[in-house]
């Protein structure tokens, strides 16, 4: 199963195994780290799964919309490695992919 490597807030990081055909955020959610809220259940309208994506997967990532641009900008802790993670599938491609979850806002 491709592994995902999630970093807190805190600066902890946990290596999880990922079922086929979740999303990042879904992956981070199912376990357990309530720290990513996650409110409006995927469909890119609150902006709290916000996530800072190693750089080195940008290019395999999906291209950011337009809405998830907009809601990122709302973000004060927005940088370039940022992403909604309920708006990247998590694929096989993105074995070892380091995430950390965004300060709060
Ligand atoms: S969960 Fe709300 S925008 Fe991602």
């Amino acid at each position: 199963m491709p592994k995902l490597i999630v970093t807190t807030r805190e600066g902890e990081t946990t290596e999880v195994d990922v079922e086929s055909g979740l999303t990042v955020m879904e992956a981070i959610r199912d376990n357990g780290f309530d720290e990513l809220l996650a409110l409006c259940g995927g469909c890119c309208s609150c902006a709290t799964c916000h996530v800072h994506v190693d750089a080195q997967y940008k290019d395999k990532l999906p291209a950011m919309s337009e809405d998830e641009d907009d809601l990122l900008d709302s973000s004060d802790h927005r940088d370039d490695t940022s992403r909604l993670s309920c708006q990247i599938p998590f694929t096989d491609e993105l074995d070892g992919l380091k995430v950390t979850i965004a300060q709060e806002d």
